[in-house]
C-alpha cells in the first residue's frame, strides 16, 4: 500500500514516503540519513501525548537515540518566543551541524521546526513527519517554513527543503473528524486547481477516505503530493505557477483575520470556503460555467465540510472589510490582489487582473445568506 513520490529539486532531492505504519519502522528508514544515532525531535503536547512513545520505540528499535520538546499546540505557537524557545532548546541539546532535526506535528510544528532548522548553526537538516492531513498533504512537502509576525500569518521564514518526508496514514486515524475535514480542504484544492480526474475520484471516494479507507487515504494523500512536488519542482519559490497552490486562499486569509485566526475558523476550513468564492468569482466573470461552483458546493457539503460563510459562528464583517482584508495578504504586488481563479474544475491560474466590484459583490451575496 505504501507509496514514494520523489521531489527531484537540483542538490536537494528527497522523497515523500506515504503509507499506515512508518512510525513503527521509522529508525530504519531516517538511518541511512544520520551521522551519529541521535535526533532532536520538535513536537507539540497533543501529538506527543498520542505518538511520542510509538516514535521513541521506531528509534529506539534502530538503536537511535531521541530528546524531544513539546510546545503547546495551536498557531500561537508559530510565534518569536516559541521559536527562540525551540532554537535555545535545540542548542542546549548540543545539536551538530550534521545532524537532523525531526518535526513530529501538523502544520505548526512543521513551519517552525523547518525555520528553526534553517537558521540553526547556518542550517542544520530536517526530516518532516506529518500528522494532520494539511501537513501531510502541503505543508510538509515544499520547503516553506516560518512563523507568524502581529502583521500576518507566515510572514517570517524562509525556504528550507526536508531531507525526507514521513507520511504515516495511519496517524491520521486519531485526527477529531474536524481536523481531518479541514486537512481534505487541501485535498480537493489540488483536484480543483489542476486534476479534474481527481476532483472526480473525490467525488467517488472522498466519504470512504473520510469513513477510514486506508488504501484511498493513501491514494488521496499521494496524489496530492505528486501535484505538490511537480509544481514545487517547476517553481520552488513561488515566481509563477506555485501560486496555484493558493487556491482559495486570499479569500482564506481575509476570513481567518476576520475570526481572529481563532477557532471559529481552521485554516483547511477557510480554504475550502475560499475555493467555492473562487469559483463563484470566476463563473461571475464568465470564466468559467455555472455549474462549476455548484458542483464544488456540493462535493465539500456532501463531505460534511463548511462551505459558505454562513457555515461559520458568529459574526463577520462586511464585504469592504473583507476586502481591506485581503490587501494585507503576502501575494500583494505593488498594491495589486492576486487571486487564482478558474477557467474550469482542473484548470485554474494566477490574475491579478480582477475587478474589485465584481469581488465585493461575490462577497455581499455569500454575506447576505448569513442573515
Ligand atoms: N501551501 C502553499 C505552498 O506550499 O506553496
Amino acid at each position: 500500500m505504501e507509496r514514494t513520490v520523489h521531489v527531484p529539486l537540483e542538490g536537494r532531492a528527497y522523497d515523500v514516503v506515504i503509507g499506515p505504519g512508518l512510525l513503527q519502522d521509522v529508525g530504519r528508514r531516517i538511518a541511512p540519513f544520520l551521522k551519529r544515532p541521535r535526533v532532536a525531535v520538535l513536537t507539540d503536547e497533543t501529538v506527543a501525548a498520542q505518538h511520542l512513545e510509538t516514535l521513541r520505540d521506531g528509534l529506539q528499535a534502530a538503536g537511535i537515540e531521541m530528546q524531544a520538546l513539546a510546545l503547546p499546540p495551536g498557531e500561537a505557537t508559530k510565534s518569536w518566543p516559541q521559536f527562540t524557545r525551540s532554537v535555545e532548546w535545540l542548542l542546549e541539546q548540543k545539536v551538530e551541524r550534521n545532524d537532523v532535526i525531526l518535526a513530529f506535528g501538523g502544520g505548526v510544528v512543521g513551519d517552525l521546526a523547518g525555520f528553526a532548522a534553517s537558521v540553526l548553526r547556518r542550517g542544520v537538516r530536517f526530516i518532516q513527519i506529518p500528522t494532520s492531513l494539511l501537513a501531510q498533504v502541503d505543508s510538509s512537502v515544499g520547503g516553506k517554513t516560518g512563523i507568524n509576525a502581529r502583521q500576518g500569518k507566515n510572514l517570517i521564514g524562509a525556504f528550507h527543503q526536508p531531507t525526507l518526508v514521513l507520511a504515516d496514514t495511519e496517524v491520521l486515524g486519531t485526527l477529531t473528524t474536524r481536523d481531518f475535514l479541514a486537512g481534505y480542504g487541501e485535498v480537493v484544492k489540488y483536484g480543483m486547481l489542476g486534476d479534474a480526474a481527481f476532483f472526480a475520484w473525490l467525488e467517488e471516494n472522498g466519504p470512504l477516505l473520510a469513513a477510514g479507507d486506508m488504501a484511498k487515504r493513501v491514494e488521496a494523500v499521494a496524489r496530492s503530493v505528486q501535484m505538490k512536488a511537480d509544481i514545487v519542482v517547476r517553481d520552488e519559490t513561488e515566481q509563477g505557477d506555485r501560486a496555484l497552490l493558493n487556491l482559495g486562499h486570499t479569500f482564506c486569509h481575509a476570513l481567518e483575520a476576520a475570526t481572529g485566526y481563532s477557532d471559529r475558523l481552521l485554516h483547511g476550513e477557510g480554504v475550502a470556503i475560499g475555493c467555492a468564492l473562487a469559483f463563484e468569482l470566476s463563473s461571475r466573470l464568465g470564466l468559467c460555467s455555472q455549474e462549476d461552483p455548484s458542483r464544488v458546493r456540493a462535493h465539500l457539503k456532501a463531505m460534511g465540510m463548511k462551505t459558505d460563510l454562513s457555515d461559520i459562528d458568529g459574526p463577520l464583517p462586511d464585504a469592504e472589510t473583507l476586502l481591506q482584508l485581503m490587501g494585507q495578504d503576502k501575494k500583494v504586488v505593488a498594491g495589486q490582489l492576486t487571486f487564482i481563479l478558474a477557467r474550469s474544475i482542473g484548470d485554474a491560474f494566477v490574475t491579478a487582473d480582477v475587478p474589485k466590484e465584481a469581488v465585493l459583490s461575490v462577497l455581499s451575496d455569500a454575506l447576505a445568506e448569513c442573515q
